[in-house]
């Protein structure tokens, strides 16, 4: 656990963060006659412009400041939250690659001016956490481990009461920050140890007997067969893992309160089944589970922060294989509120056990239901992997969404849904198919799937297509490869 303080000088190894064009701060300049000057022979030397993540670091001989890190903020027009843990996370990376434990930040006073001094600490130090995570836990050399962070002093000059604050903002970040790192253990554990079993049996870890705390359920497959969740058994029944229907219960909320309903695609290995992926694009597929990773860490984070709503979290888990029990194309499905599914391609599976969680969820007369989903890659071709798409049918919702969204420093891009989709899914033998093509197969891949889920929905709702939930190769320089914990933090802005 890194241990955080508060301090008003820069002990330990110094980070000072420099606007472009703008030159060093007063706490910069400080440090910077305590150094002989050094923080300005850096900031002039050739080639340092302060230009956003441009970093300079020097050792020194100064007892008190071993080592200075001056980071480029760019310019300060252009910074926004999103960019400042940027700049953090990947301070934290570039330490942790010279064997630095331990480091003081200079607080950019016009930074917490603008966002606050509990949000600035809340922000900053969820930086450093999913900074500071590495899976690395099977790894066997040592030496090829991530060194963790010990401790992180935010440095400024503040009042006793923004003190206060910036105490309540890191104790809050820690929180969260943890939860969006377990959502990323949980993604980045292999398929073969992360079965719907195991994805269950984390749930229930989180079940808490408190009257704030989470009751958990677990459905097994008979329980399923007498609700009739046709379509999650469907695609479960070429897997020798056992599928499970996650029921996360937080009632932390008024009685007669209706709950947000939060839904999770849990597929905790995506082969596409008897429709197998071609070449390498079975590569990754141990990511499927994001959704419902994702609606575990909100949950997690909700539960500890304590936050005074009823919040209802759904996650359907099997694993998507091949084998002679599999379901075939040409199947026709029955979902958990009676209505039939034609299967086009088995590959498209996650709209199926998203069926059953959607009309599943109208048990509980919801306020409104959000699902975050792995569900095409289309959406990935669309937007990249730096942006999720949302879809909703309930336009107050997407506007929350899009800006509690950037408030967080994630990004989401609203996608349409629309009447030409649905027409795309019509089935000539049964009430809907799984896959189609708008004209074409294929064409408007993301929204088609949207609508497949807007069939299943009868209350205020909105879908997270995850297009960005992990990076692969070495990650970003602000993170690490694998699953990166987006929606988490989205979410919890979006509850709080
Ligand atoms: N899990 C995939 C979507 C996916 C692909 C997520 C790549 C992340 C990266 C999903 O189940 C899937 O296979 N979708 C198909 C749908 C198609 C068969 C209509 C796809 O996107 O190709
Ligand atoms: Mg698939
Ligand atoms: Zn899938």
């Amino acid at each position: 656990m890194t241990k955080y303080s508060i301090n008003n000088s820069l002990k330990t190894v110094a980070v000072v963060p420099v606007f472009e064009k703008i030159g060093l701060s007063a706490q910069g300049k400080l440090l910077d006659k305590q150094l002989g000057g050094l923080l300005s022979e850096m900031y002039n030397s050739n080639g340092f412009k302060a230009k956003k993540m441009q970093m300079s670091f020097s050792r020194t001989q100064d007892k008190e400041t071993p080592a200075v890190l001056l980071v480029g903020l760019g310019e300060e027009k252009n910074l926004n939250i999103r960019g400042w843990k940027q700049i953090v996370g990947a301070v934290v990376i570039a330490l942790q690659g010279k064997k630095i434990t331990g480091f003081s930040l200079a607080v950019p006073a016009g930074l917490v001016k603008k966002l606050g001094v509990k949000k600035f600490g809340l922000d900053t130090v969820v930086a450093v956490e999913t900074a500071n995570y590495a899976f690395d836990e099977h790894k066997t050399d040592k030496e090829e481990k991530v060194g963790l962070l010990d401790e992180v002093i935010l440095a400024g000059e503040l009042s006793a009461s923004d003190k206060n604050n910036l105490q309540k903002g890191i104790k809050e970040g820690v929180l969260i920050g943890q939860s969006v790192n377990y959502t990323r253990y949980l993604g980045n554990t292999p398929p073969s140890i992360m079965t719907p079993t195991l994805l269950a049996e984390e749930a229930k870890k989180l079940a808490n007997p408190a009257p704030q705390g989470c009751r958990v359920k677990i459905l097994s497959r008979p329980e399923m067969k007498k609700l009739g969740m046709g379509c999650l058994l469907g695609v479960s029944q070429g897997s020798v893992e056992e599928p499970k229907f996650i029921i996360l219960e937080y009632l932390a909320g008024k009685k007669n309160e209706k709950p947000t309903v939060l839904v999770g695609k849990g597929i905790t290995f995506d082969s596409g089944g008897l429709g197998i992926k071609p070449g390498n694009s079975m590569n990754d597929m141990k990511f499927d589970m994001l959704g419902g990773a994702t609606v575990l860490g909100i949950m997690k984070a909700v539960a500890g922060l304590k936050i005074k709503k009823n919040i209802i979290g759904l996650i359907p888990a099997c694993e998507n294989m091949p084998s002679g029990s599999s379901y075939r194309p040409d199947d026709i499905l029955t979902a958990y509120n009676g209505k039939t599914v034609e299967i086009g391609h088995t590959d498209a599976e996650g709209r199926l056990i998203l069926a059953d969680a959607l009309s599943y969820a109208c048990e509980y007369k919801p306020k409104e239901v959000i699902d975050f989903a792995t569900l095409t890659g289309a959406c990935m071709v669309a937007l990249g992997n730096d942006r999720s798409g949302l879809f909703g049918n309930d336009e107050k919702i997407i506007a929350k969404l899009k800006n509690k969204s950037e408030e967080a420093g994630e990004q989401l891009w609203h996608l349409p849904l629309g009447e030409e989709y649905a027409e795309a899914i019509k089935s000539e033998v049964a009430d809907i198919k799984n896959i189609g093509g708008v004209d074409k197969p294929g064409l408007g891949g993301a929204s088609t799937a949207a609508a497949f889920l807007q069939f299943f929905t009868d209350y205020p709702w909105a879908h997270i297509d995850l297009s960005c939930s992990y990076y692969g190769g070495k990650g970003k320089p602000w993170i690490r490869t694998g699953a990166n914990g987006f929606g988490v933090e989205t979410m919890i802005e979006y509850l709080k």
